[in-house]
């Protein structure tokens, strides 16, 4: 059979880089085919030139047999490859149903857009994807979960015979990924061909037929899944065995840094469910304290109330070293030693304009001023040392933060908060894109803070991150604790049960 898409001896080089080189495979028609790879490892880029998103590199793309050269999206979409990119790429002022037709918008016999089929169609995609939203809610309205529905949505009212998903599961719970698996299994049903782009080993693996490997911009290997195992492809994709570590060997905790009392967060304007229900808890120096549940279950909004990043309309008592504080605005927190990453980097933790040195220093400006003013020297070594730490590929500190792989953007904004040098820190899902080594690298890290004193509170939507890091774990549904785990109780099956507990027939 012609294979649907052939990539031949294709080449990329950026200023500095070399993304891509000499990548030759095949895309067998109907498939599932996974691409794994580190971080920066070049498979967004690839992706990106099949999609037609850039337009010059070397060698040739082949699409049923026939050179194919797109000269934007539009051309790619019309030769049936859509993409739902790693960074989404939403439109925050209109609609969900406007963003999914941006550009094909529906018009009536006389000439009107036609907002009521426009609406059906929208409604009829979210509902094949089990995606509550009300299809007149503007994008910027919802959270990153539902965004990367919404992007899905959009890429699936174009009825495309290739689909391409770099990362689509990073912001989703597993529930949700459960759901976008069933979505997958109809769209392979109609005899969609699905490129697919993950550090999930075990999503990897439940979905892909084929895999290829990426290592530094070039193929290590194709195989069938049935053939490799997840060790194997990992060790592919890092050149080396990822050792299991033991990342608790902590010493006793400290003394209680942070205790949250019976913390209450309304909904504006609504008055039926909270955000957050009599929530408390307690946090000492040196420990990593796992929050686990489904995305809307209320762990963001509980970081963000801490933080000063919620409105201050919540009720109950947070107390720091056992002093109430309310912090208005989030450089309150900051100043009193509190740190906070961020699970979408595109709203609210990247500044696009700026290099990786400037995104990464941010924070850190006021431990590398002297006398007021800043040192240009001072700052730039501060940051090359904290780069080296966590381990981002860039060519440089002054290279453009837009030109990282999505992965290293993750690392640099982890780098800025540690730059300010935290007593609490607060990660919100901060793994999300990071690569199976790069990962351990950062638990390492994590580890070795907390046993100079780091307080840490971690919510992920992967299990066994929680697992692994943290000391104890609690578990929201629907705003309330349902659940509270020490290190040696927690399973990944008594903690699905008490986050979906609520939502269980009764
Ligand atoms: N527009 C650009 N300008 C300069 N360099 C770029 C640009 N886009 C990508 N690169 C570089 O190309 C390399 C491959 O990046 P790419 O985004 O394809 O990685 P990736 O495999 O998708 O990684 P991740 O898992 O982190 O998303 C990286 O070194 C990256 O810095
Ligand atoms: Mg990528």
């Amino acid at each position: 059979m012609t294979p649907i898409v052939s990539f031949r001896g294709v080449g990329k080089r950026f200023p500095g880089v070399t993304a891509l080189d000499d990548v030759s495979f095949d895309l067998a028609p109907g498939d599932c085919h996974a691409i794994c790879g580190e971080n920066g490892a070049g498979k967004s880029t690839l992706m990106k030139l099949l999609s037609g998103v850039i337009t010059d590199y070397e060698g040739q793309i082949l699409v049923r047999g026939v050179p194919a050269r797109f000269r934007d999206t539009r051309d790619a979409e019309a030769a049936g490859i859509a993409i739902i990119h790693q960074e989404l790429n939403l439109v925050d002022q209109l609609s969900a149903t406007a963003n999914i037709f941006l550009g094909r918008e529906r018009r009536t016999a006389r000439g009107f857009l036609d907002d009521e089929s426009m609406e059906r169609e929208a409604a009829r995609l979210l509902r094949e994807l089990e995606c509550p939203i009300d299809p007149r809610t503007s994008a910027g309205a919802l959270r990153v979960g539902d965004r990367q529905l919404l992007e899905i949505a959009k890429a699936l009212s174009l009825r495309s015979d290739v689909l391409i998903m770099d990362e689509p599961t990073s912001a989703l719970t597993e529930g949700e990924v459960a759901r976008l698996e069933r979505v997958i299994a109809r769209l392979r049903g109609r005899g969609v061909t699905i490129l697919y782009i993950s550090h999930k080993m075990n999503e990897v693996f439940q979905l892909a037929d084929r895999i290829t490997v990426l290592r530094d911009g070039r193929v290590v290997t194709t195989v069938e899944r049935p053939a490799t195992s997840p060790r194997e492809i990992t060790a592919w994709m890092v050149g080396r065995e990822i050792a299991d570590h033991d990342f608790r060997s902590r010493g006793p905790r400290g003394p209680k840094v942070l205790e949250v009392r019976r913390l209450t967060l309304p909904r504006p304007g609504r008055t039926q469910l909270n955000h957050l229900t009599d929530v408390s808890l307690e946090l000492h120096a040196g420990e990593v304290l796992g929050i686990a549940g489904l995305m809307g279950a209320g762990r963001t909004e509980l970081l963000e109330a801490i933080f000063g990043a919620a409105e201050p309309i919540w009720t109950g008592d947070i107390l720091l070293d056992g002093s109430p504080v309310r912090f208005a605005h989030p450089a309150e927190a900051v100043a009193a030693g509190i740190a906070m990453v961020t699970e979408d980097r595109k709203r609210l933790g990247l500044f696009p304009d700026l290099d990786v040195a400037a995104n990464v220093s941010l924070c850190g400006l006021h431990a590398a001023a002297r006398g007021g003013l800043l040192s240009r020297s001072r700052e730039d070594h501060l940051v090359e040392g904290m780069i080296r730490d966590i381990g981002v590929k860039t060519p440089g500190p002054h290279a453009a933060i837009t030109s990282l792989s999505g992965g290293n953007q993750q690392k640099c904004i982890l780098g800025r908060w540690l730059l300010t040098k935290p007593r609490i820190l607060l990660l919100d899902d901060p793994t999300r894109g990071i690569d199976v080594g790069a990962k351990a690298e950062l638990y390492q890290l994590i580890d070795r803070l907390c046993q100079d004193g780091l307080a840490v509170i971690l919510t992920s939507s992967e299990l066994p991150e929680l697992l692994v890091l943290a000391d104890r774990i609690l578990v929201l549904a629907e705003g309330r604790i349902t659940a509270r785990f020490t290190h040696g109780e927690a399973t990944e099956q008594k903690i699905v049960e008490a986050a979906t507990g609520s939502q269980a027939p009764r």
